[in-house]
């Protein structure tokens, strides 16, 4: 990806708007004079830039470190965008659960304003009965434990698949490339199930491009959205570029939907009706069955819905297994616990079944301390407030944008103690902490309205996989890697991934 930080755009922004911005701040009154209400504390900003040129690399991290001297409840400015940033389990609680219905919007974005047919799914959706509508046609047609269940065969298939290839790489003694090898299981096992994609289309390999372009561009720091003044110019080309996108992809999306359309004219069999089938059937019909008056279903809605489904699950469930592996690699102690706990559940004559999974607990505190540590969406996704509310004595004005930061939560020495840095499993032990959005000390899903919903089918395939992948092989680094130092360093986009591919050496560990 060739999109520069927001501090390297801030900073040539500033060089542009110099002599205006000079102007601006010898004649303008200062931000707590023109707010006569109080509003959260921050940082002193600079004049129409307002903080973009602070956030950094990693602007969680940034928000993280300005929070300890701010405090839990911080008010900044990204260009001409009024932002909120919450950093403790109580201020989380406050705008997730108490005030849920004031903070369950989304901001306006360009990107699925271009890419996504004017925004008509969900996860970027302002509140209201639209996005209720799509949420529960998603919930009840792919996301349900009915529909779930019905997908196990896909899911043993696909996981097979890579076990087999992991099977013979062993045998070769080849090293690995487990980041991309998971981005692979994950394309194949999510395209299936949201798309109907068999493994051998043509459009399959420009498809995973499209999409990860797409994702990545979701991702990006886009000027646009925090000077809406600047729009036209397309400073980035970001516009540009999803444009060109959505055109490529709206023809593929064409033909996923004709490829179904023509086998139901066929009357071909299905094992199983994929999701694309279930929004065709709806086609032409009210998004709420209840509510005559409400949108009518059409090709477009369709293809957004999809490629929307396909965003959301995709970057998150991969970068997540990825991290969490990562931290089971680096730990030859957890490593070898979590293998102990599955000779016992599973033995050492087959693979793990789904079944196993409610019995393996250790697995379970493995994952939420990795997702303590690591949430794939630091910041959650934006949330926008729908009125002017106050909060702790603290004006929050409507429209703020709100980034509840759960990276810096899950770090918070106040909440996790002296050993908040270190991967711990064991912290969990005798704690019912649950990451469901109930416990605000952990909200890898986020919590209230806007709570992920494809939570269920992610954590199955999470523990699914892992499980799979700890309990068939042992794992050896590359020569002259040591596992303690395996680097874990991060990248910030869409979500928050390993800045680098993590490489091991499979070794066949099962007798059948
Ligand atoms: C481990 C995997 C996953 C993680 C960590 C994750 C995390 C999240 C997070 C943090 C949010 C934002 C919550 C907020 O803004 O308050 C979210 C929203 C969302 N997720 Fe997930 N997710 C995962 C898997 C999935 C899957 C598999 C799907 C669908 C198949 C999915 C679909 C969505 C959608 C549609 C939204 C937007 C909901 C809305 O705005 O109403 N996610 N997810």
């Amino acid at each position: 990806m060739h999109t520069m930080s927001p501090s390297a755009l801030a900073l040539i922004l500033l060089v542009l708007l110099a002599s205006f911005s000079l102007l601006f701040r010898a004649f303008s009154p200062s931000e707590s004079s023109r707010n006569f209400k109080k509003l959260p504390p921050g940082p002193r900003g600079m004049p129409i830039v307002g903080h973009l040129h602070m956030l950094g690399k990693l602007p969680h991290q940034t928000l993280a470190h300005l929070a300890k001297k701010y405090g839990p409840i911080m008010s900044i400015r990204l260009g001409s965008v009024r932002t909120i940033v919450v950093s403790s389990p109580r201020a989380a609680e406050l705008f997730l659960k108490t005030h849920d219905n004031i903070f369950a919007s989304r901001p306006k974005a360009q990107a699925p304003e271009i890419m996504s047919y004017g925004t008509k799914a969900m996860a970027l959706q302002p509140y209201g009965p639209y996005w209720r509508n799509v949420r529960k046609l998603c919930v009840v047609h792919l996301l349900s434990a009915s529909k779930i269940e019905q997908f196990k065969p896909v899911r043993t298939e696909e996981i097979g698949l890579l076990m087999n290839h992991l099977k013979m790489a062993a045998e070769k003694n080849e090293v690995v490339n487990v980041s991309k090898i998971l981005v692979e299981l994950l394309e194949n096992l999510l395209y299936r199930l949201i798309l109907g994609r068999g493994k051998n289309d043509d459009d399959d390999v420009k498809l995973k491009e499209l999409v990860e372009e797409i994702v990545s561009l979701t991702g990006a720091f886009n000027i646009s959205d925090y000077l809406p003044l600047l729009a036209p110019l397309d400073l980035q080309g970001l516009a540009r570029r999803m444009r060109h996108l959505s055109k490529s992809m709206d023809i593929i999306l064409e033909n996923i939907i004709e490829e179904h359309e023509q086998q139901n004219r066929d009357h071909k069999s299905k094992d199983h009706k994929d999701f694309v089938d279930v929004l065709l059937s709806l086609l032409n019909q009210p998004m709420n069955e209840q509510d005559e008056h409400s949108e009518i279903i059409g090709r477009t809605h369709v293809k957004s819905i999809l490629l929307d489904m396909v965003a959301a699950a995709l970057e998150t469930s991969a970068t997540a297994i990825e991290w969490i592996f990562s931290e089971i690699l680096k730990n030859t102690r957890i490593m070898k616990k979590l293998q102990d706990e599955l000779k016992n559940i599973v033995g050492m004559d087959r693979m793990v079944n789904e079944t196993d999974l409610s019995k393996l607990t250790y697995l379970d505190m493995v994952i939420k301390e990795g997702f303590r540590l690591h949430p794939v969406a630091p910041l959650l996704i934006p949330h926008e407030s729908v009125e002017d509310v106050v909060l702790d004595g603290f004006y929050i004005p409507k429209k703020s944008r709100v980034l509840v930061n759960v990276w810096s939560i899950g770090r918070d020495r106040d909440v996790w103690g002296d050993n908040n840095e270190e991967f711990n499993p064991e912290r969990f032990e005798n704690d019912d902490i649950d990451i469901n959005g109930l416990d605000f000390r952990l909200i890898p899903f986020g919590s209230g309205r806007r709570r992920c919903p494809g939570m269920q089918m992610g954590l199955l395939n999470l523990r699914l996989v892992i499980a799979q992948l700890v309990h068939c092989f042992d794992w050896v680094l590359p020569v002259g890697m040591v596992r303690e130092e395996l680097d874990m360093n991060e990248k910030f986009g869409l979500t928050v991934g390993r800045a680098n591919n993590v490489f091991a050496t499979p070794i066949y560990r099962l007798n059948c």
